[in-house]
């Protein structure tokens, strides 16, 4: 069904090739979709991801609002307008805030969440126009509960739920929804950086007792990227074990 339903759209993932980026470009494309993804740095991981799925990769920083819109020209030039976009695309620059700098404060806003703006202006006419639009922000546990070392990240991702909030009620009468889905600690790089022995009490608090695994966190973006998903909107859905409730 949700192959049917599937049938043409496009959809773009920042940060597509690498952790639960990479996860959320496959099940898109198992599900049925056209898929482009979008990466900022490693290009030979990229090269190699799309060699690997068949999915067409562009590079751009999500921070740089011209360079998204340069970035969506390139991909609708290439494939066509975007009908779904996923801003997965985020850093952590870590530390207690008595040690953090404002560079690291910036870096992680106008990645995590600057990339949302930046990203959303550059699709959101064309879903207006076409009158059709999924978008889903990848937030995090940590934007609904906080967390040591992240008051940067727990910004950055609380601000996407006020951000998706509003768009959703931009564009609901356009059939554009925009929800948010936020992911508990992951099996992926960025966490794997988090040293061995705060990760172990992190874990203690999850529980399953495990990280997900990122086609756990995909399985969400499937799930509000179909046709069908078109009367939710402006929601957050929490996957995360039950590791905080919000
Ligand atoms: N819960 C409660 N207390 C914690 C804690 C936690 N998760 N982590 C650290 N603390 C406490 C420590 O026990 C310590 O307390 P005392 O001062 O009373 O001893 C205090 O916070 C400072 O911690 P550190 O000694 O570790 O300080 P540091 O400056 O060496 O390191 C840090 C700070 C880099 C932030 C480190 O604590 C850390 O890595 N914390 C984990 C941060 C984290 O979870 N990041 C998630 C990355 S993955 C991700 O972001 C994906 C996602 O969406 C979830």
């Amino acid at each position: 069904r949700s192959v049917m339903s599937a049938t043409g759209r496009l959809a773009l993932v920042t940060g597509g090739t690498a952790g639960i980026g990479a996860a959320i470009s496959e099940a898109l494309l198992a599900a049925g979709y056209r898929v482009a993804a979008a990466y900022a740095t490693n290009g030979q991981a990229a090269d190699a991801f799309s060699t690997r799925t068949g999915i067409p990769v562009f590079a751009w920083d999500v921070a740089d609002f011209a360079a998204c819109q340069d970035g969506v020209a390139r991909v609708a030039m290439a494939l066509g307008p975007v009908d779904i976009l996923v801003n997965n695309a985020g850093v952590t620059r870590d530390a207690m805030l008595h040690k953090m700098t404002a560079a690291q404060w910036r870096e992680v806003i106008d990645v995590n969440l600057g990339s949302c703006f930046n990203m959303c202006h550059a699709v959101i006419e064309g879903m207006r126009e076409r009158r059709f639009g999924r978008v889903i922000n990848i937030g995090s546990v940590t934007g609904q509960s906080g967390q040591v070392g992240q008051t940067n990240y727990a910004a950055a991702k609380a601000g996407m739920i006020g951000f998706t909030k509003s768009l959703a009620l931009e564009g609901a009468s356009r059939n554009i929804t925009a929800n948010v889905i936020a992911p508990g600690y992951t099996d992926t790089a960025m966490v794997g950086a988090v040293r061995p022995e705060v990760l172990k009490r992190i874990l203690e608090s999850v529980p399953a007792g495990r990280l997900a695994t990122p086609a756990e966190i995909a399985r969400g973006v499937v799930f509000l990227a179909a046709d069908e998903a078109g009367f939710i909107n402006g929601s957050t859905l929490s996957i995360n074990s039950g590791k905080y409730l919000a």
